[in-house]
């Protein structure tokens, strides 16, 4: 059983892959959620005139954990403010605090509609800090070249430190608003929903509440089964119906077979509609992989704009395509259906690009710095997925 780093779902963890015996596994990088926010996203709700908040600087603590000379270093942290609802100190009305997660935080704000949503009834305060070393909160002179650089300048990228920012800037922001009555309740998706959990373990001081969503807590080894993410989107697909599921999990064996052959990996370019300039088995399947993951983590049933463009229940599209009886037992017919369904919503793609890998941020950006470590195993009968 070999272990490769690949990471998922939350950049700064690295996920440990490793894959039951009869699977080969050496893949190529995977992709992050995050990776995907476009800045184009970023300045629409901007562009559109609806401002959801201001963003405000304050001069953070680089290390807030000992008293070496280098530890009374500042940097610039971002966090948005939207004090519309707020019925402010006098009534000891609540704050609500996004717990940012690895990204610039105008996303998660962006894609956080819930705390909008409840602000109007608690009156509530809402405030969204970012992660330092994401956005624009960027330590050392906010120059990701240094901030990047190696071990000691990413040694402050932890978990403990961004939770010690929050306690710090919320404190600040209380003192300075005169709210110090004013309860403090976090909020997380995800990584995020996971800083929320600890804040208020670690913090309870300062928040009396904690709310974390689609937050993997107990996701570690010896806690939660290696198996049970792959076979969670697994079921999802399953689920829609048991040739989905069969379809699926024998596609890999076909890429394989057929990009094998002379001509080949061109018969899979055609199948797929890849792009001329590249094309390789092993990145076929870790773009498929991409697709089935990625639709499933955000299998909503409304049409949603989180990570690519989706139509709603995104996964019961998928299964559509590759069930069509139209295909019959093409199963390149099939995937590409579904493919579309993830990469193609909008209409507007004329090939798909397999060269077009977003920077990871394990392998290249953090350069294997590791802060929090998640096994993933694949069992017999899930999907088999290649990231
Ligand atoms: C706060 O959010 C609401 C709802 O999106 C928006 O109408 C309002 O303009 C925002 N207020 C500020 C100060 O950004
Ligand atoms: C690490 O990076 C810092 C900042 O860029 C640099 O000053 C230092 O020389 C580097 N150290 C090593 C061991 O490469
Ligand atoms: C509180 O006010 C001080 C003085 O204006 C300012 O420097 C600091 O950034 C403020 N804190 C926060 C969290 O905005
Ligand atoms: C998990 O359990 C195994 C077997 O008891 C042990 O060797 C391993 O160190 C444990 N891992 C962690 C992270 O505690
Ligand atoms: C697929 O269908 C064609 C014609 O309908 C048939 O000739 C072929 O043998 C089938 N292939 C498989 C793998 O079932
Ligand atoms: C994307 O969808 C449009 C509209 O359905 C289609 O014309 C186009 O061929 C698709 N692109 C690819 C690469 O399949």
């Amino acid at each position: 059983m070999r272990i490769i780093a690949v990471g998922i779902l939350f950049l700064c963890f690295s996920i440990f892959s490793s894959l039951s015996s009869t699977v080969s596994n050496d893949k190529v990088p995977p992709r992050f959620p995050s990776s995907v926010i476009r800045p184009e996203q970023l300045s629409l709700a901007t562009k559109r005139g609806t401002k959801l908040y201001k963003a405000r600087y304050f001069t953070q603590i680089l290390d807030h954990f000992n008293f070496n000379p280098k530890s009374y270093q500042t940097f610039q942290h971002r966090y948005l403010i939207n004090d519309t609802y707020w019925s402010g100190p006098e009534k000891n009305s609540p704050i609500f605090v996004y717990t940012g997660n690895e990204g610039d935080i105008e996303w998660f704000a962006q894609n956080t509609g819930f705390m909008f949503d409840v602000a109007p009834y608690f009156k509530a305060l809402l405030v969204f800090i970012e992660h330092r070393f994401y956005g624009k909160s960027i330590p050392f002179g906010g120059d990701k070249d240094i901030a990047y650089s190696n071990a000691s300048t990413l040694g402050y990228l932890t978990s403990t430190q961004a939770l010690a920012d929050y306690a710090t800037l919320i404190i600040d922001l209380k003192k300075n608003l005169t709210a110090d009555d004013s309860p403090v309740v976090v909020f997380g998706g995800s990584y995020g929903g996971m800083l929320a959990t600890w804040f208020r373990l670690k913090y309870p001081h300062i928040v009396i509440g904690a709310l974390a969503s689609s937050a993997p807590i107990l996701n570690f080894e010896n806690i939660t089964s290696p198996y049970s993410f792959n076979n969670i989107i697994t079921q999802d697909f399953r689920s829609e119906s048991e040739n989905c599921y069969k379809v699926i999990k024998g596609s890999w064996e076909q890429i394989e077979d057929t990009g094998s052959r002379s001509g080949g990996l061109e018969l899979l370019r055609k199948s797929f509609r890849i792009c001329k300039n590249y094309i390789d088995a092993d990145a076929l399947e870790s773009w498929l992989t991409t697709a089935f993951v990625y639709t499933a983590m955000t299998d909503y049933p409304t049409p949603s704009n989180f990570l690519n463009p989706l139509p709603a229940y995104p996964v019961k599209q998928m299964c559509k395509s590759i069930d069509d009886p139209t295909t019959g037992n093409d199963s390149f017919a099939k995937l590409y259906g579904a493919a579309n369904v993830y990469y193609n919503h909008t209409g507007t793609t004329t090939c798909f690009n397999l060269a077009y890998s977003p920077p990871n941020w394990i392998t290249t950006e953090f350069g294997g710095h590791v802060s929090i470590i998640i096994y993933i195993s694949q069992s017999q009968t899930s999907i088999p997925l290649r990231y």
